[in-house]
């Protein structure tokens, strides 16, 4: 039997029945993938390790507590041998034989009538790995393996398009702070297999060079808007290159919804009836102070954060901010957009009661090879940031977290 390779199939056991014999380790591994599948599922075991146990007490899989009876296989689909009797596992495997129920044995594959693949699975497909031969299997390798196709397939680096059913539409997608490492899972798979990206400066810009040639990667702010405003345009870019029935990432820095205007643009896409996957993202607010050393909270300094824009000045009539209400909080504020009106900003928290000893840090492209943390306090901050010539784009945190961190990072 082993001279040959295995011939690889899917079973489809949905509501058929499979004997599993021995309720230990391996029938603990083997199970949630028969349970999942649906299996009409039968231990037969006198003893069983809690976590089998638990899926008999939940009615996953049907338990006879004794050892195995020579009938047991009679009417079973498949079967799971594993006790840890070898007479019981050559008898049991001996009857399936007779019975011709394709059977697995977990102390001798020479003997097994079919094998388990290393299996993994990675958006809506199973991979399976099979050494071909039961002399010299390598259960090591095999898992290495597959590990290595699920870990290329997630993380796009290992890049199968869907031919059939690809994400339709346009998918937002928060592509984190700007390490490309930073992006989620789903974002980066969606990346590898989109015709056009429309990337924003800030987020993760080095996994566009690693896009092949035939993706189309547009710079959102070099999009000509002749009449139009600048988001306008960009959701008639969208908005075309989808009607063209391409698959387009728009690809944003941190989270799609924070200060991102991806509401925005979700919006002119269902009014224009194109489909839209929303990935969030891994966002600036609270990534960049973590990677600078600075958590948002800390037990006993603060239990609350504020994230606001600093876009405008306080005195701005555009302001939705309330900074009088923010001067009052204990918590932490984090301020995304605000390096230009930081002078303000600082004056006008201390106008309103802050201390003027508070504690800020600010992060400049945080999470990139050019990360930098400038400290200051809110009556000092403005003349740092001109000596120490801040630039966009930064986290500024205002409160006592920023002093809490062991300063590996400052
Ligand atoms: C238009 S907002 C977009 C925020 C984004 N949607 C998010 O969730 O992180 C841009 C601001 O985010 C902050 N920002 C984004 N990425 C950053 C980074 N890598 N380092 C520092 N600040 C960053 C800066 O305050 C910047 O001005």
């Amino acid at each position: 039997m082993a001279e040959h390779p295995a011939y690889p199939v899917g079973l489809r056991l949905t509501g058929r029945r499979v004997v599993v014999l021995g309720g230990g380790q391996v029938a603990q591994r083997r199970l949630p993938a028969l349970i999942a599948a649906g299996a009409d599922i039968h231990l037969v075991s006198p003893q069983a390790t809690p976590s089998v146990e638990a899926m008999a007490d939940a009615g996953e899989i049907t338990w006879t507590k004794r050892p195995y009876e020579d009938g047991d296989l009679a009417d079973a689909w498949y079967a799971l041998i594993a006790t840890s009797d070898p007479t019981a596992n050559t008898a049991a495997s001996a009857e399936a034989e007779r019975h011709r129920v394709w059977c697995v044995r977990s102390d001798d594959a020479d003997a097994a009538t079919a094998w388990t693949p290393a299996t993994g699975h990675s958006a809506g497909v199973t991979v399976a790995v099979l050494t071909t031969e039961a002399k010299g299997r390598d259960p090591r390798h095999t898992a290495a393996i597959r590990d290595a196709v699920v870990e290329g397939l997630r993380d796009g680096t290992l890049v199968a398009p869907h031919h059939r059913t690809r994400t339709p539409g346009v998918a937002l997608v928060g592509g984190g702070p700007g390490d490309p490492d930073l992006i989620t899972v789903r974002g980066r798979r969606l990346l590898a297999e989109a015709d056009v990206v429309i990337a924003d400066r800030l987020g993760p810009r080095d996994l566009l060079a690693e896009l092949p040639p035939h993706v189309e990667v547009i710079d959102a702010a070099k999009i000509p808007y002749g009449r139009y405003m600048a988001q306008e345009a960009i959701n008639n870019a969208l908005i075309e290159h989808a009607k063209q029935g391409k698959s387009v990432v728009r690809l944003k820095g941190g989270d799609p919804f924070v200060f991102g205007r991806g509401m925005e643009e979700a919006l002119a896409l269902a009014e224009a009836g194109i489909a839209c996957t929303v990935v969030p993202g891994i966002s600036s607010s609270i990534s960049v102070p973590g990677a600078a050393g600075i958590p948002v909270t800390h037990r006993g300094v603060a239990h609350e954060f504020t994230v606001v824009s600093g876009h405008v000045a306080p005195d701005d009539e555009r302001s939705l901010v309330d900074w009088a209400s923010l001067a009052k909080l204990r918590g932490t504020l984090v301020v995304l957009m605000g390096v230009d009106k930081i002078g303000k900003i600082a004056e006008t928290l201390v106008a309103h009661g802050k201390p003027a000893d508070t504690p800020v840090a600010l992060v400049q492209e945080g999470t990139t090879a050019a990360q930098r943390r400038v400290d200051a306090t809110l009556a000092t901050v403005a003349e740092t940031v001109r000596t120490e010539d801040v630039k966009p784009p930064a986290v500024i945190v205002i409160g006592e977290v920023v002093n809490v961190g062991p300063g590996l990072h400052k």
